[in-house]
């Protein structure tokens, strides 16, 4: 789905579909360098990161291993509720990995800092994280991801799986969710 398919539920496109690819390009080429000789496990997040992780890991050149975590920190709303639950674990013992987490956004920081937290304790190697999208008005717990995608304004943003109340994620594009859509 394209924003021309929905043109009243969107303010604007912040990212078209080409920058994020070529962002992701650069960011590819960044890690396969970074860990060149290592063993890498990318850890996504669901569900938003799933389209940043199916793109990210066709531009990689280097071989790498994929697990998942599912965790909670908004429910339904637009605002962060701070509480942090696991869905799903990782299928994976992360003792003595290198480990990339992939994330669609940091946001308030919440969820990623407690992801780290969580993740640390498990005896990895390294533990690392790729943000395709970063608001850096929101933050409320400091998280320093190694890669960065766009830092962008503080405002609600749908699509290349961001959702809200779980539709717009199969929007290419990165848009601005008009606030009639969620009551604001
Ligand atoms: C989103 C996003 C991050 C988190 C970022 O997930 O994918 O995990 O919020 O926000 P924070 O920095 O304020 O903690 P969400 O809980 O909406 O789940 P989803 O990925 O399934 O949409």
């Amino acid at each position: 789905m394209d924003a021309d398919h929905v043109p009243s539920e969107i303010t604007s496109v912040l990212l078209t579909e080409s920058q994020i690819q070529e962002r992701l390009a650069e960011i590819a080429a960044q890690v396969d360098t970074d860990y060149a000789g290592r063993d890498l496990l990318l850890v996504g997040v669901l569900k938003g990161a799933t389209l940043v992780m199916a793109d990210f890991v066709r531009h990689m050149k280097s071989h790498v291993h994929m697990d998942w975590m599912a965790v909670s920190s908004y429910g339904s709303g637009t605002q962060s509720s701070g509480v942090v639950r696991i869905l799903k674990d990782l299928d994976t013992d992360i003792a003595g990995r290198h480990v990339l987490v992939v994330e669609d956004i940091l946001d308030t920081g919440l969820t990623l800092s407690w992801l780290l937290k969580n993740l640390g304790s498990r005896g990895v190697a390294s533990v690392e994280v790729f943000a395709l999208l970063r608001k850096p008005e929101a933050v409320k717990v400091p998280v320093s991801p190694r890669y960065v995608g766009f830092d962008i304004p503080n405002v609600f943003v749908v699509g290349y799986g961001l959702d809200y109340n779980e539709r717009y994620r199969n929007l290419r594009e990165i848009c601005v969710l008009d606030p009639w859509v969620y009551g604001g």
